[in-house]
């Protein structure tokens, strides 16, 4: 008898093992949520894309010419949002075409009949409001002479700019002619020009596959500047010296990427430097990254952003999360990705500091994982019937990087870094899913020498009890200073804190009691003019500090913040603090009214909900 219920016990257990093991194996997984596109059926491989910008409709007039592959269906399906379709022709004769699924928040089909014969279909249209374009008039510039567009496709965006199947899955090449008012010049994730031309029509080119959340354009008062043959700087003009000279260490970084990553695949590396509406720090657009003006700090101390951009050349653009379920694939790969060029390009102690800045937001956001919400806390998620963003967290991120840090101090970084590389040169170009990662890992590392248990990892919430996280010995003397200030009497001068990397004072002001004494408010912004400092990092925190304490000599600085940035990274923790009393809220009501102007209609909508 008791044999037997051996016998069953292990049955059992092999058998929920093998569960596991058949969740991993799965390719395709046949996860198709956020798209109504039928790219398995009729596969859009090429886009050539026209589009005629209209500033003062906040307008794109756009021909979507679609070469595709009809595998055997008589329809070819794109995802539409917020876009007025004017006509369709297919082969060159124009269609009756269908919409249907209005108004869900992944948008409309576009369905459009085909037969096996072919392989061209067009569409003329207009966009007419959706949230990829973020309109700028003159005065929300730098310059404030010329108005500026911008688009922010990731995660299921692309689809408001252009009718596209819209799944990461899916891989496209694209030309594009956009014509802008003279005087500006027009960018895309793709062959670039450097300099402005008399007519306005610009030409564009990306030959190698990418996934359509990776469309990008912006126009304006754009000028480029050279730092040196394969990278440089677009930016407005008034700006444009001072971010060449900030970012001047990319060749450096794209070398130490190349190190780890193999060979830069795309030609050249840019950056455009985005006005500060920009809703977020950074995004990968291949060839050119588009990344938010509040990383040009003077001194180069939040350039680790570029190297996270820029690491997605490898992990993201070039291996692609299938669905944004794995997104944990694409950010925390980078994440790690990001901490390695960083090392190589400063030192182990000062990657040590962004190690720690990384674990410290992870474990202040698995706070925000609350009941059932916590399964959310798994490196792969599901999000059937929800949003992608609600994905978005410190999580797919920092534990993400947590993880390969762990797996690379388990089986050593010789062995590692072959390993990395080998995985980005097995998988370029596919659709990547957690499965596959999974088995890459475990065909080519002893995962159970080194103790790793991926289960764990990736499909168990929280964080495994063992990891490598480990203090930083910079971090160590910043918390003995900050010791004498708070409990000893020390005076802020004696914090020595003029030589701090922004990461010092962040783990400094981070780690305050709040609120804190007014004196010793007070005599921090003193000594070290905190109050309106050009560092946004810092600006944050003392910011959140300020209202925590209520060191109302702060609040015009931060209001002023507030109203220039639009980084929700920035935006959405000040809302949080401030609605926390009722004089807050009001403030917070007032601030958001008059700075939504400047917001992206999606950290409007967001803070919103904050304050009300
Ligand atoms: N790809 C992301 C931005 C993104 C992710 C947009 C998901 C929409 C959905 C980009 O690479 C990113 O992670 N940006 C970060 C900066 C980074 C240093 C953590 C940001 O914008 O803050
Ligand atoms: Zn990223």
């Amino acid at each position: 008898m008791k044999n037997i219920l051996l016998i069953l016990i292990t049955i059992a257990a092999f058998a929920s093992c093998e569960s596991v093991e058949s969740s991993y194996n799965t390719f395709p997984e046949g996860e198709k949520d956020h798209t109504f596109s039928n790219y398995d059926m009729a596969t859009t491989k090429h886009l050539d894309w026209n589009a005629e910008i209209d500033f003062d409709k906040q307008k794109i007039q756009g021909t979507a010419k679609w070469t595709f592959i009809n595998n055997g269906t008589d329809e070819l399906i794109l995802d539409i949002n917020k876009l007025e379709i004017q006509s369709v022709t297919v082969s060159g004769q124009e269609v009756k075409f269908e919409i249907k699924n209005k108004n869900s928040v992944e948008g409309d089909a576009l369905i459009i009949p085909i037969t096996e014969n072919d392989s061209i279909a067009t569409i003329t249209y207009n966009t007419n409001g959706g949230v990829a374009m973020q309109w700028l008039n003159a005065e929300q510039t730098a310059g404030k002479k010329m108005p500026y567009l911008f688009t922010q496709c990731e995660s299921i965006y692309a689809r408001t700019l252009v009718p596209c199947q819209d799944a990461p899955a899916n891989r496209i090449t694209y030309n594009a002619t956009v014509k802008v008012p003279q005087g500006m010049m027009a960018v895309m994730s793709a062959k670039n020009p450097q300099k402005k031309n008399a007519e306005g029509v610009y030409t564009f080119e990306m030959e190698l596959p990418i996934p359509t959340y990776l469309i990008a354009l912006a126009a304006g008062d754009i000028e480029y500047k050279a730092i040196d043959g394969r990278s440089g700087v677009y930016t407005e003009p008034s700006m444009l010296n001072k971010c060449a000279k900030e970012l001047e260490d990319i060749p450096s970084m794209i070398a130490a990427a190349e190190k780890l990553g193999g060979p830069y695949p795309w030609g050249n590396y840019d950056v455009l430097v985005c006005p500060p509406s920009f809703p977020i720090g950074g995004m990968e657009n291949p060839r050119l990254t588009f990344a938010t003006p509040t990383i040009i700090a003077g001194d180069k101390s939040l350039v680790a952003l570029i190297a996270h951009e820029l690491a997605h050349s490898w992990s993201g653009n070039l291996v692609t999360n299938s669905n944004w379920n794995d997104l944990w694939l694409n950010e925390g790969f980078t994440s790690y990705f990001e901490k390695r060029i960083m090392e190589e390009i400063t030192d182990k102690a000062y990657t040590e500091m962004l190690w720690e800045i990384a674990y410290q937001d992870l474990q202040a956001d698995l706070k925000n994982f609350k009941g059932d919400k916590w399964d959310d806390t798994r490196l792969k998620v599901d999000l059937k019937n929800r949003e992608p963003e609600d994905a978005f967290s410190a999580i797919p991120y920092d534990k993400g990087a947590l993880f390969l840090r762990t797996l690379e101090e388990a089986v050593g970084r010789p062995v590692f870094d072959k390993w990395l590389t080998d995985y980005f040169a097995a998988h370029k170009f596919i659709p990547m899913n957690t499965g596959m990662a999974i088995k890459h890992m475990e065909e080519n590392l002893d995962l159970k020498a080194a103790g790793i248990d991926l289960n764990e990892w990736i499909f168990q919430p929280g964080l495994p009890e063992k990891t490598a996280y480990k203090t930083s010995e910079r971090f160590a003397k910043v918390d003995e200073g900050r010791k004498k200030f708070v409990e000893e009497g020390m005076n802020a001068e004696g914090l020595n804190a003029r030589a701090w990397s922004t990461h010092e004072w962040l783990h400094f002001l981070r780690n305050l009691p709040k609120p804190l004494d007014l004196k010793l408010m007070k005599q921090l912004d003193m000594s070290y003019m905190l109050t309106g400092i050009g560092n946004s990092e810092i600006a944050d925190e003392w910011y959140l500090l300020s209202i925590a304490s209520k060191y109302e000599k702060a609040y015009p600085a931060m209001e002023k913040f507030l109203k220039s940035v639009g980084r929700k990274k920035f935006l959405e923790p000040l809302y949080k603090e401030l609605v926390k009393t009722e004089e807050g809220k009001k403030l917070a009501k007032r601030i958001l009214e008059e700075a939504a102007p400047n917001y992206h209609p999606l950290a409007t909508k967001k803070m919103r909900t904050i304050v009300n």
